[in-house]
């Protein structure tokens, strides 16, 4: 399922009514900027909609950085979000990110995990990446795993992220993209030979929705 909002805003509404409808007990948060208007829209307009104590909450993916880092896909969570509804610290899962291995990280994490989660939020790089899952990584080819803790060489550092295992074992999977920069991406995955990481998200027991804002969705052939 496709829907295509106005603008950024009304895109992150959209999916914030889809998280007060779902009303999931396990969430994976997604990093990186889109996602930050929808977790500032739930605190701010949507908290007395949500049984905050019901939710179990983890991450698609973290960077390699203690939880304080600028980059920290926990850091932003926690301060659009978490730190502002009363959901108890001991529903919230980061991934020990600070530990020096990665792997280490990733081990630990693929321990506390839940292996089908209601509601897994994904974003998509210009590049067809999505969680930390980028082009001609290995972690693609993972079949075990539910989460992985791979080299990204473009960007010179791990990452720990869940596995395609894990995203498509999935009940609801949605993704945001937002921007014209994406427009392409967005075209080439929605529209394109598989061949992007993006587009081997593919539940096998739940639902796929892409939100998009007109921006990113302008390229495409079918609304
Ligand atoms: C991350 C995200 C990543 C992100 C895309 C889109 O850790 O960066 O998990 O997969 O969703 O790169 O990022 P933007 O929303 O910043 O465009």
């Amino acid at each position: 399922m496709i829907r295509v909002f106005e603008n950024s805003r009304e895109l992150a509404r959209g999916a914030a009514e889809h998280f007060v409808a779902l009303a999931p007990t396990t969430v994976a948060l997604s990093g990186g900027s889109t996602p930050k208007i929808l977790y500032q829209l739930l605190a701010d307009q949507f908290q007395a909609e949500v049984s905050w104590s019901k939710i179990q909450f983890f991450w698609s993916d973290e960077r390699h950085v203690p939880p304080d880092h600028p980059d920290s896909n926990f850091r932003m969570a926690h301060e659009a979000l978490l730190s502002r509804v009363p959901v108890p610290e001991s529903n919230v899962h980061r991934v020990h990110s600070e530990n020096p291995s990665a792997q280490e990280a990733a081990d630990e994490y693929e321990k506390v995990i839940v292996p089908r989660l209601d509601l897994i939020l994904l974003g998509l790089g210009a590049d067809g990446h999505t969680a930390s899952i980028f082009p001609g990584s290995d972690v693609l080819h993972e079949t075990k795993r539910l989460v992985a803790a791979p080299w990204v060489e473009k960007l010179n550092t791990y990452r720990i992220t869940m596995t395609l295992p894990l995203l498509n074992n999935g009940a609801s999977i949605l993704f945001l993209v937002s921007g014209a920069e994406k427009a392409q991406i967005v075209k080439e995955v929605l529209e394109g030979p598989k061949k992007y990481p993006a587009q081997f998200v593919q539940p096998t027991d739940g639902e796929l929705i892409w939100m998009l804002d007109r921006d990113a969705a302008r390229n495409l052939n079918r609304r």
